[in-house]
């Protein structure tokens, strides 16, 4: 028997590539109505137009009725601040990937939001153990059942770009996650329409803890002039039929993603095979963060 998820009303912090999408896959498979907020109003704006899009090419395509969107888009409301979503059942966060902002953003929602409220983190490679320990009441311990309560219901769900597209969830536990909350969040990724494979709480996890170092030899093969930049992705798409190469897939993921999760990896187990390589550093640095600011290892000359 399958588990009910008991996520009634959603609450997505973060209006970016990753929070639209987690919001468009639970309005329109979830079917449930989602609060959106993201302090900027043009990620707003331009998160919903891509949902209509979306919406629009999947009615056109003949895969959804007009009124399944429009049931869809309906559920979807935007909200000026966390306050607003105290009546959620679970949140999802999906902002910067910034360790210091996860925990204060966390420690609002315990005091905001429902007690029995999951409070999951779309990370793509913070310990969701460090971020589980700030929402432990202030006056309590970690080992009172105030403590445990609390850190039990942080999880780590972790969505692929494009969300709509991309069939994994990667459903990762703190040390401190409760079993009722790993059962929910995984029902709920489950009616999203995901499959979902569970991690422990290591650096990148298993997804970016194979990914990462994978992109980062493309881009040394590609320093030291082993191969080309075409010839690098050519062999990942047609030797082992990859959607994209790795340098590609590094422009897709952005630049500056790639190299925060590297050094997070990198820091997090001293371990020399995950140092960010120089060249990656460097585009970075000249802000060639790929797609998404018009050039990486290609030119995006329309996006
Ligand atoms: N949002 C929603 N849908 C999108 C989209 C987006 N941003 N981009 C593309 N799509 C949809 C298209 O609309 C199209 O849908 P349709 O079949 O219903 O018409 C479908 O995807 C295929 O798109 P295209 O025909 O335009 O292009 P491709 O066939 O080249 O596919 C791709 C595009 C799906 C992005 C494919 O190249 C791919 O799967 N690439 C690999 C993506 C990947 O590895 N993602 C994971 C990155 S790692 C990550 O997210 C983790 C993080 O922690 C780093």
């Amino acid at each position: 028997m399958s588990i009910a998820h008991g996520i009634r009303l959603l609450g997505v912090l973060g209006a970016g590539q990753m929070g639209t999408g987690i919001a468009l896959v639970s309005a329109l498979r979830a079917k449930v109505p989602v609060l959106i907020h993201d302090r900027s109003q043009d990620q707003i704006s331009k998160g919903f137009s891509l949902i209509d899009k979306l919406l629009a090419k999947d009615v056109s395509k003949g895969r959804l009725q007009q009124s399944e969107a429009d049931e869809a888009r309906s559920r979807l409301r935007v909200v000026d601040s966390v306050d607003a979503m105290r009546d959620v059942d679970m949140v999802i966060e999906a902002v910067t990937e910034n360790l210091d902002l996860k925990r204060t953003l966390f420690r609002g929602f315990a005091e905001k939001l429902r007690p029995d409220a999951i409070l999951a983190t779309n990370t793509s490679s913070i310990s969701i153990t460090k971020i589980a320990a700030a929402v432990i009441p202030d006056g309590k311990t970690a080992a009172s059942e105030e403590g445990k309560a609390s850190s039990g219901r942080v999880v780590g769900l972790h969505f692929f770009n494009p969300v709509p597209v991309m069939k994994l969830v990667e459903l990762i536990s703190a040390v401190q996650t409760s079993k009722d909350t790993l059962d929910r969040a995984r029902a709920f990724a489950e009616a999203c329409g995901k499959e979902v494979a569970t991690s422990q709480d290591v650096p990148g996890f298993v997804s970016n803890a194979l990914l990462m170092p994978f992109i980062n030899e493309a881009i040394i093969c590609l320093e030291k002039g082993v191969a080309t930049r075409d010839d690098i992705d050519k062999t990942f798409r047609l030797g082992m039929n990859h959607p994209m190469g790795p340098l590609q897939l590094a422009d897709f993921i952005g630049l500056d993603t790639c190299l925060s999760i590297q050094q997070t990896l990198y820091n997090g187990t001293s371990d020399s095979k995950y140092r960010p390589s120089v060249l990656l550093e460097r585009m970075v640095d000249a802000e060639w963060l790929g797609r998404k600011s018009g050039k990486g290892f290609y030119e995006y000359k329309d996006e």
